[in-house]
């Protein structure tokens, strides 16, 4: 397979954007971004459909190169609101996403390897979370592509970006959810157990619990399994609101939490209301008093399910979103590919993908969580300090995990001081604004689809 064009000898730079795996709020304000300033730079931006399944799609003839193109003068609405720029309130991908197919069939990657190739970019920016990534690397490589990845996740679980896209508007989602959740669980002194995403990872069930007013949160990382200890201390917690002369109890519980045998459940909400009840009348008949007073509250479970993935981006997942198309179109005019944006200390920065797909191959191998919560996360100390129950005790190897987190962070500031230079350099040697107008065509989309 022949390596990609060069962008320093290209008359027109041609660039592509695909979103990858689970949707999440903000990929089109990432889309909006990079078109904008792309276009800004005179290059010609395309707009791959359905991730890499888009790339077979061209392979197979079924649409051309030209269906793909985006255009920087937004959406055709009629009437007064013509020319109204949409793309960052919009939620879910105007390219499509796909979180399924198998492009390590090498018949799979061969076709998407082909469609790459006639597609000519010079460079490719995808937005995934760390399995897209993971397999967009693998793909890379094979084809000697130039690419910027840009880390999406409602999970949060991307190793080194302390944020990934859309987890701020999900935690948003929980919160509110929560919200109105306190009020019927209130008002029928009920125990309302609220099932939360975030696959292995407790980020979005922890903070949106603690944003929320929850007063257990059961996250992967702290509760791994449901055991009898983690039931006995979850009804303690409920029975201490009682004395306290509260009627109702809210329990987030994130899905990565196993069940008392070990095991994944999809509705392990509706698992632990159940146990809630069967716990503290045990507990209750076997001589422990306190817990009678739990006898006859009602425990209920609500899966919140992918209403988390689908709200209006919040103000800070449209302000990354902004951040992090730049970055990725400025990293590509400087030439600096295999590399992923990050959200770091409040402002935007990139990795080179040397670091990131290790720790992530590595992770995946063990069955582990790429980015879990860590003990020593502010958001758990502070969840302890306001008497919110979170668990006690974590299985996995924290003090592994962070040793080889440091090691990789010491190799990359050496690596990144030698890169500074050079990439001022050709920043200061890359510059063609160019002011076109913005269109979209969704009509040559459609049909590409
Ligand atoms: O990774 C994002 C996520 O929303 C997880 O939180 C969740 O477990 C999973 O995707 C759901 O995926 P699907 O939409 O394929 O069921």
């Amino acid at each position: 397979m022949a390596s990609s064009r060069s962008l320093s000898t290209t008359p027109t730079p041609k660039i592509g954007i695909l979103t990858s795996g689970g949707d999440c709020p903000g990929l089109n304000a990432v889309i909006r971004s990079v078109v904008k300033c792309a276009t800004q730079r005179g290059w010609e931006i395309y707009g791959i459909p359905y991730g890499t399944q888009g790339l077979i799609t061209l392979e197979q003839g079924n649409c051309h190169s030209q269906d793909f193109r985006l255009y920087d003068h937004g959406f055709d609405i009629p009437g007064l609101l013509h020319g109204m720029d949409i793309l960052q309130f919009l939620s879910g991908s105007i390219l499509g996403s796909l979180n399924k197919g198998n492009p390590s069939d090498p018949l799979i990657a061969q076709e998407i390897l082909e469609g790459y190739q006639k597609l000519g970019l010079d460079a490719l920016i995808a937005l995934g979370g760390d399995g897209s990534l993971d397999i967009i690397n693998d793909l890379a490589e094979q084809g000697h592509w130039n690419w910027i990845a840009i880390p999406k996740t409602i999970d949060n679980d991307v190793p080194l970006t302390e944020r990934a896209l859309g987890f701020d508007t999900a935690v948003d989602t929980v919160t509110r959810a929560l919200y109105d959740l306190t009020f019927t669980a209130a008002s029928h002194s009920r125990i309302i157990v609220v099932q939360v995403m975030g696959r292995d990872a407790g980020h979005l069930a922890l903070q949106s619990g603690i944003a929320g007013g929850a007063d257990v949160i059961l996250i992967p990382e702290l509760t791994p399994q449901l055991t009898d200890s983690v039931l006995d201390d979850v009804c303690q917690q409920i029975v201490k609101l009682r004395h306290n002369d509260r009627q109702f109890a809210l329990i987030v519980l994130a899905e990565g939490v196993r069940n008392q045998a070990g095991k994944k459940e999809k509705y392990i909400g509706d698992s632990l209301a159940k146990q809630i009840q069967h716990h503290s009348d045990r507990l209750c008949q076997t001589g422990n008093p306190e817990f009678c007073v739990l006898q006859g509250l009602e425990t209920r479970a609500t899966t919140l399910g992918h209403i988390q993935r689908s709200s209006m981006p919040s103000s800070f997942d449209r302000l990354i979103a902004a951040a992090f198309g730049r970055k990725a179109v400025e990293l590509i005019a400087a030439q600096q590919y295999q590399q992923m944006v990050i959200w770091s200390q409040g402002q935007v920065d990139s990795r080179p993908l040397s670091m990131v797909i290790p720790l992530i191959k590595q992770r995946h191998q063990a069955h582990q969580c790429t980015r879990p919560v860590e003990l020593s996360d502010p958001w758990v100390t502070t969840a302890r300090d306001l008497g919110i129950y979170v668990g006690s005790s974590a299985e996995w190897d924290q003090d592994q995990d962070q040793e080889l987190d440091t090691k990789l962070e010491q190799e990359l500031d050496t690596e990144l001081d030698q890169e500074l230079d050079t990439e001022l350099e050709q920043e200061k040697a890359t510059d063609l604004p160019q002011k076109t107008s913005f269109a979209f065509s969704q009509a040559a989309l459609g049909e590409a689809l």
